[in-house]
C-alpha cells in the first residue's frame, strides 16, 4: 500500500480527483493517509473529511518565525510516514529539509506544459494569463517531481489542451483542469504505486505495463 500525503491550500479539486479514483477502485494500492493544509477553513479540508481522510492545518500565520512553521510542517509529514507527498494546489514554499528528506517522493501538478509558463510567480491564473498573452494554441498540465527549484524537477506526465477563441484565463484554467489535471495527477500516483516510475539521469522513465 502506497501511503500518500496530499498537501493543499485551497479548493482541492485535484485532491477530489484523487479521492474519487481511490473510491472507485481505479487507484489501487493507494491510501490517502492525511491532507495537510496551510490554510484553515478551505474546501479541500471539507473534501478530505467527506472522504473520511484526516485533515490537518499548519498555518504560517500562527508562527512568528518561519523556521518554527517549517519544523511543524515537516513534522506533520513525518508523523504519517508517507511514501509519497502530492502537492495538489499547495502554495507553500516547501522547507529545504523536507525536499531533501523526501527526495524523489514529492510530486506536483503544474497547469502548463513545462518549461512553458512555469517557475517563480506562475501560480493560480498566471500561467493561463501568460499562455493567452503569448497566443499559444496548446497549453496543458505537467506532473513532475519536486526538487529545490520551482517547477524544475523531472517531468512524469504531460497532457496538451487546446486554447480556443474567446478564452479567458478562467475559462482556460477550467478546461486545463477538466481535460488534463484531474486525469494526470491520479494517473501519476497510480504509476508510482505500481512501481513503474524511475528517475534515470534526471529524467523519468515509465516502465511499460507487463503484458498479460
Ligand atoms: C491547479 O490549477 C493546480 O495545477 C495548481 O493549483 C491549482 C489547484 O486547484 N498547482 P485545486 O485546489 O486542486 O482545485
Amino acid at each position: 500500500m502506497l501511503r500518500v500525503l496530499v498537501m493543499v491550500s485551497g479548493g482541492g479539486t485535484n485532491l477530489q480527483a484523487i479521492l474519487d479514483r481511490v473510491a472507485d477502485g481505479t487507484l489501487k494500492n493507494v491510501q490517502i493517509v492525511r491532507v495537510l493544509s496551510n490554510n484553515p477553513g478551505v474546501k479541500a479540508l471539507d473534501r478530505a473529511a467527506a472522504a473520511g481522510v484526516e485533515g490537518k492545518v499548519v498555518c504560517p500565520k500562527d508562527y512568528a518565525d518561519r523556521a518554527d512553521f517549517n519544523r511543524d510542517w515537516l513534522a506533520a509529514c513525518d508523523e504519517v510516514a508517507p511514501d509519497l507527498i502530492v502537492l495538489a494546489g499547495c502554495l507553500v514554499i516547501q522547507p529545504a529539509e523536507l525536499i531533501r528528506r523526501y527526495a524523489g517522493k514529492i510530486i506536483n501538478i503544474h497547469p502548463a506544459l513545462i518549461p512553458a509558463f512555469c517557475g517563480k510567480g506562475f501560480y493560480g491564473l498566471k500561467p493561463h494569463e501568460a499562455a493567452l498573452a503569448r497566443g499559444v494554441k496548446l497549453t496543458g498540465a505537467t506532473v513532475h517531481f519536486v526538487d529545490e527549484g520551482t517547477d524544475t524537477g523531472p517531468i512524469i506526465l504531460q497532457k496538451a489542451v487546446a486554447v480556443k477563441n474567446g478564452d479567458t484565463p478562467q475559462i482556460l484554467q477550467r478546461r486545463v483542469m477538466e481535460e488534463a489535471e484531474w486525469e494526470l495527477l491520479p494517473q501519476a500516483i497510480g504509476l508510482i504505486a505500481a512501481g513503474r516510475v524511475h528517475i534515470e539521469n534526471g529524467h523519468v522513465i515509465i516502465e511499460e505495463e507487463d503484458a498479460e
